[in-house]
């Protein structure tokens, strides 16, 4: 159970100030990032998880804690870290980046991981299946604040880069081919280097339509 400085169960206003200390001014995008995890992994209990870019802990509050029994939260942040681990004493919460994290705790192994940091997460979301622990099914949630540079410059991160030449033109115009034509042929190509299905998948666009919120179940191949 949480702890928090407002006493058990926030209200609404409460909530509202927490999430306004967190940077986050607009609910409906916080809420709508949570329902996508939710909905992805609506069976899983007792899971171990993985916070990358944790900040403040709102995704762990609205959409993991009654799903974790064991959670490994990185942030660069320190300020951030100590507020989570004061409201979530439970969390393993840590300062680090977690492109280059090596401590993994290899007793557990995660069945959801959370990158939640707008920048380029595909280092950080590579190392991860190279080097932690994690096991099938494997949900993973991500952020990605590539639209953004997509849509303004026809800038790829290096890592999704394959044949931009034709994207480009249809990219700047259009979120869809971010995904179709970048970002869901390198979760094929990961997939394959794991030896993983991809069993479902599901994205959706903040307002601006310049941060795609994504969620992937991965199974062993069968
Ligand atoms: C959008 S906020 C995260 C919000 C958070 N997931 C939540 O539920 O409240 C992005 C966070 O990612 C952190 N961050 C950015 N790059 C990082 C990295 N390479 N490693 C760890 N944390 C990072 C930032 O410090 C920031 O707190």
């Amino acid at each position: 159970m949480a702890r928090s400085r407002f006493g058990p169960g926030e209200s609404q206003v409460q909530l509202c100030a927490l999430n306004r200390r967190a940077g986050q001014k607009d609910n409906s995008d916080l809420f709508r990032k949570a329902e996508l995890r939710r909905r992805i992994c609506g069976d899983v209990e007792n899971a171990s998880i993985f916070l990358a870019g944790s900040g403040f802990g709102q995704m762990f509050r609205h959409a993991w804690r009654d799903k974790a029994r064991y959670t490994l939260a990185l942030d660069t942040n320190k300020r951030k870290v100590e507020e989570l681990r004061f409201q979530f004493p439970n969390v393993d919460a840590r300062v680090a980046n977690f492109s280059t994290f090596t401590d993994w705790p290899f007793r557990r192994r995660f069945q959801i991981a959370d990158f939640d940091a707008f920048g380029n997460l595909y280092p950080g979301i590579a190392h991860f299946f190279e080097k932690a622990p994690w096991r099938t099914p494997f949900y993973v949630v991500a952020s990605d604040g590539g639209p953004l540079a997509f849509k303004r410059m026809g800038h790829v991160q290096q890592q999704l880069r394959r044949n931009t030449s034709s994207i480009r033109f249809l990219g700047a115009r259009d979120l869809d081919s971010y995904m179709d034509r970048l970002v869901w042929p390198w979760w094929k190509r990961i997939a394959v280097k794991h030896d993983l299905d991809i069993e479902c998948r599901a994205w959706l666009a903040n307002k601006e339509k310049t941060v795609a919120y994504y969620a992937l179940k991965l199974e062993t191949q069968s």
